[in-house]
């Protein structure tokens, strides 16, 4: 494939799912299953740089995640920070910015500390972002939205005639970000799960049965081929 084609996506959004099946599959613990997740996490951002993708955004803990066993958080939590302590100097080497989305203040402290300071880090890298959603829902981002926009109304800094999708977009984590232009979900489940409602209106979807401990940089190469032949039309003929 042709590495700087225009026709790839500028940005890629991923629902990585069957972490759990993966480790099932193979009499392990699900926490198994997760550690195999973050290295393909590794994998698929070096391959998303390599081609030129501006922006990856990585479905990392959802705000209903909170509700599996302490034992799984606690491990996803330690993933987490283990992968942003060893990928920092990967992310400083290839001009990679971190940035998080989602309910952050509701994650534990040492995640926090890790994920400030890797932001900070690479704060001024311009070759891709890397948007790692966690602790996200979108209907929490929504309802987030229309009280950061209610508010203004209140004070008189915003004419409720006057808003617009644009006045939405900038009250979202996604603020000044293009809207993905694809989206990939692993594992076959035929669902958006609470993921990026508001700002996936039209972008071209994917779904694999691959779960994501199996995912591959060739199957990632394939998918682009195949995005590359969508016919976009956002609604108009
Ligand atoms: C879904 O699999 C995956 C998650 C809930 C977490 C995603 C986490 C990772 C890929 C690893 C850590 C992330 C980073 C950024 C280092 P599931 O557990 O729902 O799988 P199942 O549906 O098969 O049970």
């Amino acid at each position: 494939m042709n590495f700087s084609d225009p026709s790839n996506p500028s940005h890629v959004a991923i629902i990585m799912d069957g972490n759990g099946r993966w480790a099932k599959q193979r009499l392990l613990n699900r926490i198994k299953g997760h550690e195999k997740g973050a290295e393909t996490v590794r994998t698929i951002i070096e391959c998303c740089r390599e081609i030129g993708i501006s922006i990856l955004t990585l479905y990392a803990f959802s705000t209903e995640n909170w509700q599996r066993p302490k034992v799984e958080v606690a491990a996803l939590m330690t993933l987490l920070v283990n992968f942003l302590k060893s990928e920092q100097k990967k992310l400083l080497d290839n001009n990679i910015r971190l940035n998080a989305i989602g309910q952050i203040e509701r994650l534990p402290k040492n995640v926090r500390n890790a994920l400030h300071k890797t932001m900070a880090l690479t704060e001024k890298n311009n070759g891709m972002l890397l948007n790692l959603a966690l602790s996200y829902g979108a209907r929490a981002e929504i309802v987030r939205m229309v009280k950061d926009v209610a508010i203004k109304v209140r004070e008189g800094i915003i004419d409720p005639d006057s808003i617009t999708d644009d006045i939405i977009s900038d009250s979202l984590y996604t603020k000044g970000m293009p809207d993905p232009d694809l989206l990939i979900r692993t594992s076959g489940e035929m669902r958006i799960s609470n993921f990026l409602l508001w700002q996936i209106a039209y972008t071209e979807i994917y779904i694999t049965d691959t779960l994501w401990p199996d995912f591959s940089k060739d199957e990632f190469v394939q998918i682009l081929k195949n995005y590359q032949h969508r016919k976009r039309r956002f609604g108009k003929v």
